[in-house]
């Protein structure tokens, strides 16, 4: 058994809000730039049982509620705390981990701690002390994320050389990575289509077209999985915190109108707010792409790990204008550092060139979170005309 596993990294994700899933994918790509091919996967996407099979496992895990495990991380860690289980279950499997969390909670990355105990209670054996991510943290975190990646690479080469044949220092040119798109967008004839698009013009056919949507965004397909949609309307919404504090905490008030869903205290509800149309539109010029054609997107991938429910919603065209509106946060989410990294192999000012290429390296992360994430710039703030068309295709990998 052992001489079949490969030294190929798998990546584990659990994500509450996106954070966890972000580091999962830059932890991917820095892996692969060191010639180290790994597969990146949201938890309930994997099956628990096949973990002994594994050779090196890294886990990406953010703590939500007041410790709690996110949503998507549920089954996996019933299946972990299993009497059943011998201390032998995970011999031979290499593993690490690396929190998000906030330590002004009182359980600070408690289910990175808890995850990490447990997989040493199974037998399996750390690389490298698990790292724990704070909100906290001047540039967020990516503060702690850098050298715990830093360390994982050296001690995973110290361990087995042919992860990184050529050291874990030797970074391939990135250019030839971001050439390779992870996303396959299929453009269909109106006529084709058609038939196949539902009618956005009701409810249902709004459910509909979310549910076309998020299904061809990878990213988030675990999350939205299984779970109760509604349509509300805003009937209040008043600030609690008086203009020019740090914090911007509103009371809203909402009116069910689709038919109403059960709930319970304590259940979360997650908004998907619309977007304002304008800033939608100038994103879609400024990228250079008709905003009434017709597309499927697949996410390379993805596609044989798809739930079965997605199969067919995949297949469905959508208008490129509708997947931006409902998986594209262009108006107020702040882009990542990937961002400015892609859009520096596009720019060709040079000066721009490397303010962005400063802005992707570790010497800039403090300045990247302040200029992007505290002062909230989005990514039609921070875009540059041309290089944006670039960068299109990889926003749409994490919708
Ligand atoms: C509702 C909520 C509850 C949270 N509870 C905790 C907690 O108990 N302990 C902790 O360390 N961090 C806590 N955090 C901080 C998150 O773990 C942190 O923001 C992390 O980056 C989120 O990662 P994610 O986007 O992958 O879910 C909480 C955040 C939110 C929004």
């Amino acid at each position: 058994m052992r001489e079949e596993k490969r030294n190929k990294l798998l990546i584990l994700y659990a994500s509450q809000t996106g954070n966890a899933l972000d580091a999962a994918e830059r932890i991917g790509r820095e892996s692969e730039r060191r010639g180290c091919p790994v597969v990146v996967r949201p938890v309930d996407d994997y099956d628990a049982r096949c973990l002994p099979e594994e050779d090196t496992v890294i886990f990406v895990v953010s703590t939500t509620g007041q410790g709690d495990t996110p949503d998507s991380m549920k089954v996996f860690w019933r299946f972990l705390l299993q009497k059943s289980l011998s201390k032998q279950w995970l011999e031979g499997v290499r593993y690490a981990v690396f929190g998000l969390g906030d330590s002004g909670y009182q359980k600070f990355n408690f289910v990175a701690k808890k995850l990490d105990n447990r997989l040493l209670d199974l037998g399996a054996t750390a690389v490298v002390e698990r790292g724990l991510g704070d909100d906290q943290h001047p540039s967020g975190y990516e503060g702690a994320l850098d050298p715990w990646m830093r360390s994982l690479w050296r001690r995973l080469h110290q361990i087995d050389p042919s992860f990184f044949p050529q050291g874990p220092d030797h970074v391939i040119e990135e250019m030839k990575l971001i050439d390779q798109p992870k996303v396959h967008i299929t453009y269909h004839s109106i006529d084709n289509a058609a038939s196949r698009l539902s009618n956005a013009s009701d409810l249902e056919g709004i459910r509909m077209q979310l549910e076309t949507a998020r299904s061809m965004s990878a990213g988030k397909l675990s999350n939205y999985n299984n779970k109760a949609v509604c349509f509300l309307k805003m009937i209040k919404n008043q600030p609690l915190t008086k203009s020019g504090s740090g914090k911007d905490v509103h009371h809203f008030e909402f009116e069910f109108v689709s038919a109403a869903i059960e709930y319970e205290v304590g259940d979360v509800l997650e908004i998907l707010p619309s977007q304002d149309p304008a800033a939608v539109d100038t994103f879609i010029q400024r990228c250079n792409l008709d905003p009434d054609a017709l597309i499927t997107v697949q996410h390379k991938e993805m596609k044989n790990y798809l739930p079965d429910i997605h199969k067919n919603t995949t297949e469905v065209p959508i208008k490129l204008r509708t997947f931006v509106e409902l998986t594209m946060d262009v108006t107020s989410a702040s882009p990542r550092r990937y961002f400015f990294e892609v859009m520096s192999y596009f720019a060709t000012a040079e000066h721009e060139k490397e303010r962005l290429q400063y802005f992707a390296s570790p010497e800039g992360r403090d300045d990247l979170y302040k200029y992007n994430q505290k002062e909230r710039r989005t990514v039609l703030e921070v875009s540059f005309g041309e290089y944006i068309i670039c960068a299109f295709h990889l926003i749409l990998i994490s919708g």
